[in-house]
Formats: C-alpha cells, structure tokens, sequence
C-alpha cells in the first residue's frame, strides 16, 4: 500500500496534517523534516504512529526515496516570515523555491499520486478590492510572498507540462496549537497569546488596524485532507482562508477580554513588506473542494489560548 507523505511534518501545520492522516486511519504516514525549525515534540503521541526522516528538501538524494511511491505528498516544509525573508532572503529561496522543486520532481520521478502544496496568501500583496479571489493578479511584496507564488507556478507547471496531480492551497494567516512563539518572527497570534498569559505588553507594528483573515489550525487540516482527494483539481490554486476579516486591534481586544486583563499595547513603525488586509474569497474551495471552515475566530482563540496555557504550565513544572 502507498504511504502519504508530509513535508515539514514536525512543524506547526504540518503535524496538525500528520494527526489529520493518522485520524483517517490512512496507513503509513512519512514525515520529512530537517528539524531547523520543526520539532519532534510537535509530535508528542502520534510519535510512534509515523516514520519520521530527518531529510532537507534542499537536498533532492536525501528525499527522493521517501517520496518515491507516495500516494499524496503534504509540501509543508518552509521557511516562513515575510520579514525573516526580508532581513535574510537566501535560505528562504532556497527552502521555499529550489526546495518546493526538489519535491515536485522528486513527486514526478517516483510517479507520487498527488502533490498539495501550502501556498501563501501573501501572493496577493495589497489589492484594491476584498475578499481577495484567485483569479486576481498577484503582486507579491517581499521575497517570501515570492518564493511562495514561485512554487505554485512550479506546481502549475509540473501538472500541464508531466500531467502530474498538483493543488496549491493559499493558507491565510493560519494560527493555532503549537505555532512557535519563540521568534520576533512567529506569527503574530502566538506573540500576543504569548504576551497575555505572561501579562506582558504586545508591540502592535503600524496602527493596529491592519486586518487578516486568521485561519484556525484544523480547517487548513480538513482542507489538505480534501484537497487529497478531491478529483479535477490538478493545477488548481484555491484560497485556505476563513472568509473573514479580524484587525491586530481586534485581535488584542479580544485577548484581553478572554484573560480578563487590561494591558494597552505598544505601537511601533509599520514593517516593510507587511500587506495592509488580507481576506479570503471561498466561493472556490467551497465550490470545488467541499470546504466548510468550522471555527470561529473566537473560538480558535479559545483552543488556542488554552492549549499554550497548558503547555507554559507544562514548561514551568
Ligand atoms: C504572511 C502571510 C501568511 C503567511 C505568513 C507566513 C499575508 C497577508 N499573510 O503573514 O499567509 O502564512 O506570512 O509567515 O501576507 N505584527 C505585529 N506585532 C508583532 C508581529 C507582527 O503587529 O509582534 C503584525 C505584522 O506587521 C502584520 C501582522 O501582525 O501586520 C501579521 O504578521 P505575521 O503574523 O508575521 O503574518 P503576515 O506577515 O501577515
């Protein structure tokens, strides 16, 4: 039987895929990681349920033969950050393009099913009008935003020109358990959940009402696992959004409410590169995909606040 690969499985989004797969009971599930940013803590009980490698995808010997055979390969390996890209661009093009080519031909020698490959919202850069729709052009403002577009047209090109099942997947801001708030470059959700639990001042960069369609963790998950599946996709693009629209204001107002705090944030410059909003328009994924976001923003909030709770509990013991 073929197994299902996930790249970038200890990472945050990649091990909610790997607990996705293992859920569905669909056999043998192969994790690539490199293990630069992923974490095989991130695997904690499914550890033993999965094969995990410790391969780059920069090194195309070194993946090859784990994707050879696959019956759908997960592409969730990066490096994210717009601003990491900004400050340092070339290990990110080198992960998130020459890498993203490494899998895809590595999918088409070993004849792999399907290939679904986490796309970025950021492709949009700032369009006139919301929500944004697939068929607007993209204008990417940083290399990340880049080097992700660069990989869908890798994707696109692979299924037209080697007839090989590709769909890339925009994730829009996602947010949940196990994102790694360590970094002045993680996400911004674990920053200010973070912030909270420690009663400490998030910095806001720019006024505050910048707005992203923040995406809870197990409907990206619901979404590979369709995107797997579905047929008539190849070569496809489709947003992985909410369909909302949530300002960094907002998002620190509701923080404070569910803690019961009152903790004003700092304000600073605006960062270069950052995209002023960013929503999704589903009318796509829901059309062709079956895809039906589960979670509310506050209720994302609410699973996700908890989990980093218990896990800065866990640390603190
Ligand atoms: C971008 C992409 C997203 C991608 C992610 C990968 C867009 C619209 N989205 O996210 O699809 O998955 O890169 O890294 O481009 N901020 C603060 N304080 C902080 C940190 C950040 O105010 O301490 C602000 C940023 O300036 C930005 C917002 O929060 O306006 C979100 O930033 P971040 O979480 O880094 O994600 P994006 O750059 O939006």
């Amino acid at each position: 039987m073929s197994h299902y690969v996930v790249t970038g499985g200890a990472g945050f989004i990649g091990s909610a895929i790997v607990r996705g797969l293992l859920r569905e009971g669909v056999g043998r599930v192969v994790v690539i990681d490199s293990l630069l940013t992923g974490r095989e803590s991130n695997l904690e009980e499914v550890r033993k349920s999965v094969d995990l490698q410790r391969a780059d995808v920069r090194h195309y010997a070194e993946i090859a033969p784990l994707i050879r055979g696959a019956a759908v390969v997960f592409h969730e390996a990066a490096i994210p950050s717009v601003p990491r890209s900004i400050d340092d661009p070339e290990p990110s093009h080198e992960v998130n393009i020459n890498g993203t080519f490494n899998v895809l031909r590595a999918a088409r020698d070993g004849q792999a099913g399907r290939v679904v490959y986490a796309a970025s919202s950021s492709a949009y850069g700032d369009t006139e009008v919301l929500p944004k729709v697939e068929t607007m052009m993209p204008f990417p403002k940083s290399p990340y935003a880049l080097q992700k577009l660069v990989g869908e047209h890798y994707c696109n090109i692979f299924a037209k020109v080697y007839g090989m099942e590709t769909v890339a997947l925009r994730y829009f801001n996602v947010y949940g358990p196990r994102q790694d708030p360590s970094s002045p470059y993680s996400g911004v959700l674990s920053l200010f959940i973070k912030a909270v639990l420690e009663r400490q001042t998030p910095t806001i960069l720019g006024d505050g009402e910048q707005s992203r369609d923040f995406t809870y963790v197990d409907d990206v998950v619901e979404l590979n696992l369709k995107a797997a599946r579905a047929p008539g996709v190849a070569g496809k693009i489709y947003n992985g959004g909410n369909g909302g629209r949530i300002t960094l204001n907002q998002a620190w107002a509701l923080l404070q409410k569910l803690e019961g705090v009152n903790i004003p944030a700092a304000y600073a410059a605006p960062r270069p590169g950052d995209v002023r909003h960013s929503q999704a328009d589903t009318t796509a994924v829901v059309r062709d995909l079956g895809y039906a976001p589960r979670f509310s923003f506050e209720e994302g909030m609410r699973l996700t606040l908890e989990w980093y709770r218990r896990d800065l509990q866990g640390q603190t013991q």
